[in-house]
């Protein structure tokens, strides 16, 4: 395990640290607690996402590059990153998905002060689940997101499943125009009150996607990231039988294979893992995205690069049938809820175009804009309500929509009563997707993001375990701007 942190070139001491408190510090003082350093340094740059189709795109990135560093720890390892801002604007990072201390959580007015530009700020948590997760400003997030700030964190299981390589696939899009520069339409009110700001360009890795070379009988590990502003993948296999492994990072009991037209639905800020055969016969597999209806867009192309079949054979078929199904990764250590006197709460996700629930436009409400957009937030009007309420501004100014005790399992009833599909992000915790539509869901997968249909029920519960102020919203980032959030405490 040490020589692989050296190769990473990251670890820089172990031993006696002040670990953050909280749910998590039990587990990280299990393990050896190894630091990982690093220094993220958002600024403006270029990127060549189309390639040489046109000039390098004028990007916001970390450290140079779109997507970010990839940050990489073993589980119960603790991340020290240095957010260092040279960016025009104040900005924050949020680790989407880590169960962390509510002070690192990177929300502007609940969390943290902004990050002022030619500012610093110390981000420094262990991670105690092993999984896929990612990171991203929480400040001005449709536009400093959409612009290129993000990146994958990797949090590494102590046992994981045999595999011949490993692929990271950070899926994205942009609105980019005929010279490939990003059209600075932010917060335009038809992306905010329909689908959220849908991009004409879609990115693997910063890059235009268009081949990946596989090997002929390899048996890949594939991450995948949404951190697109608003589009929802759904990512089809052709000619492959993928094993759906984790969700969110979070490991189903069992591997579950993929249907072959039952498409993988990531919605922004959603991940799930894949262990994938690429058979020993054939030359090219294509990935399709069939989120958009009667359309199907080719995402990427599997080719079978020369040379001789993966020898590690780690998925090796049988002759004749489907590949073994992957060893089960060992679970997170969540709190399982206890669901016998749990504190209730419902969330009526309302507005949106079509919809019902827009919250009143008052006066009082208009002059509270009128005063933000002055002191300099680019803020739309509300166009989406959390049981009557839009959630345009973070900490004092909105009010706490449930208290919990720590410790208390909290039971949420959604309800998405809007035309609009929304992916709902927790912070600070992952709940268990527990029914749907009043149909148990199988496996209640553990999850920090769950999307939702139009009109869709969707039961969730988990124990409230990680003390301080946390927000629960809409992560197509354009609806949280227009309000579909909320915030809650537990003390
Ligand atoms: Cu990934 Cu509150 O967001
Ligand atoms: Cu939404």
């Amino acid at each position: 395990l040490r020589r692989r942190l050296l190769a990473a070139g990251l670890t820089l001491s172990s031993g006696a640290l002040g670990l953050p408190l909280g749910g998590c510090a039990s587990v990280a003082s299990q393990r050896a607690a190894s630091v990982h350093a690093s220094r993220l340094r958002a600024a403006e740059g270029r990127a060549a996402l189309v390639g040489d189709l046109a000039p390098p795109t004028a990007v916001w990135h970390y450290e140079g590059a779109v997507p970010g560093p990839l940050l990489r720890l073993p589980q119960g390892g603790v991340l020290a990153a240095t957010l260092d801002n040279a960016l025009p604007e104040p900005t924050t990072i949020h680790w989407h998905g880590i169960r962390l201390p509510n002070a690192m959580d990177g929300v502007p007015g609940l969390t943290q002060r902004p990050v002022a530009p030619g500012e610093r700020f110390d981000y420094r948590f262990a991670a105690p689940d092993a999984g896929t997760y990612w990171y991203h400003p929480h400040l001005s997030t449709p536009e400093q997101v959409d612009r290129g700030l993000h990146g994958v964190l990797i949090v590494d299981e102590a046992d994981p499943p045999a595999v011949d390589r490993e692929r990271i696939w950070l899926l994205d899009d942009w609105r980019l125009d005929r010279q490939a520069r990003i059209v600075e339409d932010f917060l335009d009110f038809r992306d905010v009150s329909h689908a959220g700001r849908i991009g004409n360009t879609i990115t693997i890795n910063g890059r235009l996607a268009d081949r990946e070379p596989v090997r002929p009988g390899e048996r890949l590990r594939l991450r995948l990231v949404n951190a697109a502003n608003a589009r929802i993948f759904g990512l089809r296999f052709e000619g492959l039988a993928p094993w759906l492994i984790t969700l969110d990072g979070q490991p189903l009991p069992a591997a579950r294979p993929l249907g072959q037209d039952e498409p993988l639905l990531i919605g922004p800020g959603m991940r799930a893992d894949l262990i994938v055969d690429i058979p020993r016969a054939g030359e090219r597999w294509q990935v399709l995205d069939v989120s958009q209806r009667n359309r199907a867009w080719r995402l990427v192309d599997l080719v079978a690069e020369g040379g001789a079949p993966a020898l590690q054979g780690a998925g090796s078929a049988r002759a004749g049938g489907r590949h073994d199904a992957p060893a089960p990764i060992a679970p997170n250590p969540h709190t399982e809820p206890e669901l016998r006197d749990p504190l209730r709460v419902s969330l009526h996700f309302g507005g949106g175009m079509m919809g019902r629930g827009l919250p009143p436009d008052t006066a009082q409400a208009r002059a509270a804009r009128r005063q933000r957009r002055l002191e300099g937030h680019r803020a739309p009007d509300p166009a989406w309500s959390v049981n009557g309420h839009a959630h345009l501004e973070h900490g004092a100014g909105h009010p706490f929509e449930f208290l919990a005790e720590r410790g208390r399992t909290v039971l949420l009833q959604l309800h998405n009563d809007t035309a609009w599909w929304h992916p709902i992000h927790l912070h600070g915790h992952s709940w268990r997707e527990l029914a749907r539509d009043g149909r148990p869901v199988p496996d209640r997968p553990w999850r920090d993001t769950s999307l939702m249909a139009p009109g869709e029920r969707l039961e969730v519960a988990f124990v409230a375990d990680n003390p301080g102020d946390w927000l629960l919203h809409c992560h197509v980032l354009e609806h949280h701007a227009g309000g579909m959030g909320t915030q809650f405490r537990v003390r």
